[in-house]
């Protein structure tokens, strides 16, 4: 008999987005500017999705999703400083009904990696003081315009990666890079060889600077957040990667000291504020190992499972959880139905070992402008070719929309 592993009733199953990586046109932004400048691929049109919003969430309700990530453009909705642009918001609200008719409950990021202009042509987080009420002052905001719409926000979109490849490897804006980084074995975020870095020692100090004002904003617009939205559920997405290691007690200790710095230093100053914690899952790191791993498109280790360990490490927060962001980069789909399969029984295991997980929302629904690596690398349940702009719903799709609508993967 098929044994079928059942999930809480009223878990949510979706899949996310993020604004730059699939609406297209955003030009007043520090991406923008770093593509017009050759730094990172072009950005261009992406998927269309600022236009094409209502079919993309007619094919994630037909794939059985009942809810969805994306987040909104900080650079659309204050395109100067303190001027907001209400027509922006429109659109936005607009975004929420189309989700709300079908059924799909919304979960709206604030800030998923780009920066407004003005904003980061002033000094953004390394260099302004004020950036913090800053940030602030843009959530509540929005809070207050889309609040009767959407009751899940999460601030900040994975602060280590953000700091990491803007301050450490040079590889994101401000492309700015420790010397000698590339000799430490720590594993990237990404890999791209296109930056232009500016190399220097001072970059060591603005990278905990940065963390620091980041951990301050996040604390000032949950609470800016709820003095306008009281009800409101405010919490912030954390990429989680999961650093284990084999029975060595040097490989244990150094595994100990990386989900430190990486997993708890910054979420240990934000957790008091938090309602609920987004869990982004990818990498995972075991000290010691010898086992050769099958490669995503990302050359990032086929691991799924990990999925369990990074959610235990959340427990210790004892809020609910969302899983935000988990899949892979898997253009020929190969290899992406069963990921799916292995992140569900992950997911499964933790919830039967204590931790509070809601939700599931697969990075990504569509094919997207994959950062450093432009369209190269494909992480769609849905196929985009951004020629025509035409969607081709991958087999892989069907086999996570049974998961879906089963509320419940059966094992085979
Ligand atoms: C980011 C996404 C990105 C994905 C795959 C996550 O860390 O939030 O923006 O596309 O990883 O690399």
């Amino acid at each position: 008999m098929k044994q079928v592993l059942k999930f809480p009733d009223n878990f949510f199953w979706g899949a996310a987005t993020s604004s730059f990586q699939v609406e297209g046109n955003i030009e007043n932004m520090d991406w923008a500017k770093a593509a017009r400048e050759g730094k990172v691929p072009l950005i261009g049109r992406a998927c269309d999705h600022y236009n094409r919003f209502e079919q993309d969430f007619d094919l994630a309700k037909s794939l059985g999703h009942n809810c969805h990530r994306f987040s909104v453009e900080w650079a659309r909705i204050e395109p100067e400083e303190g001027k907001f642009d209400e027509k922006e918001i429109e659109h936005y609200r607009s975004v929420l009904k189309a989700l709300r008719v079908r059924g799909m409950e919304p979960f709206i990021t604030l800030w998923h990696f780009t920066l407004p202009l003005w904003f980061s042509e002033s000094g953004g987080f390394e260099s302004r003081k004020d950036a913090p009420e800053i940030f602030a002052r843009y959530s509540g905001y929005v809070a207050e315009k889309l609040g009767d719409l959407c009751t899940h926000f999460s601030t900040i979109n994975e602060a280590l990666p953000y700091v990491s490849n803007g301050w450490r490897r040079g590889t994101w804006p401000p492309f700015k890079k420790w010397p000698l980084i590339d000799l430490i074995g720590v594993p990237s975020y990404t890999n791209s060889k296109e930056a232009k870095e500016e190399i220097s020692i001072k970059n060591f100090f603005a990278y905990f600077k940065v963390l620091r004002r980041l951990g301050q904003a996040h604390n000032a617009a949950y609470d800016a957040i709820k003095k306008v939205r009281p009800k409101a559920e405010v919490g912030i997405v954390s990429h989680i990667i999961f650093f284990h290691s084999n029975n060595n007690p040097i490989n244990k200790l150094i595994a100990k000291i990386m989900n430190w710095h990486f997993n708890h230093h910054f979420l240990g100053h934000v957790a008091r504020k938090c309602d609920t914690l987004g869990l982004n899952y990818y990498i995972h790191k075991k000290f010691g190992d010898s086992r050769k791993y099958e490669k995503t498109d990302m050359n990032w280790d086929v691991y799924p499972e990990g999925i369990e360990g990074a959610l235990i490490m959340l427990k210790r927060y004892k809020t609910p959880i969302y899983i935000c962001e988990a899949g892979v980069a898997d253009a020929t789909d190969k290899i992406r139905a069963e990921y799916i399969k292995g992140l569900v029984i992950g997911t499964h295991r933790a919830i039967q070992d204590g931790v509070d997980v809601r939700g599931f929302m697969y990075w990504s629904l569509l094919d997207n402008y994959e950062l450093a690596h432009g369209y190269t690398k494909r992480f769609g349940l849905i196929q985009v070719d951004f020629e025509t702009q035409q969607r081709t719903v991958r087999p892989s799709a069907y086999v996570y929309k049974e998961i879906c609508e089963l509320n419940a993967i059966a094992l085979t």
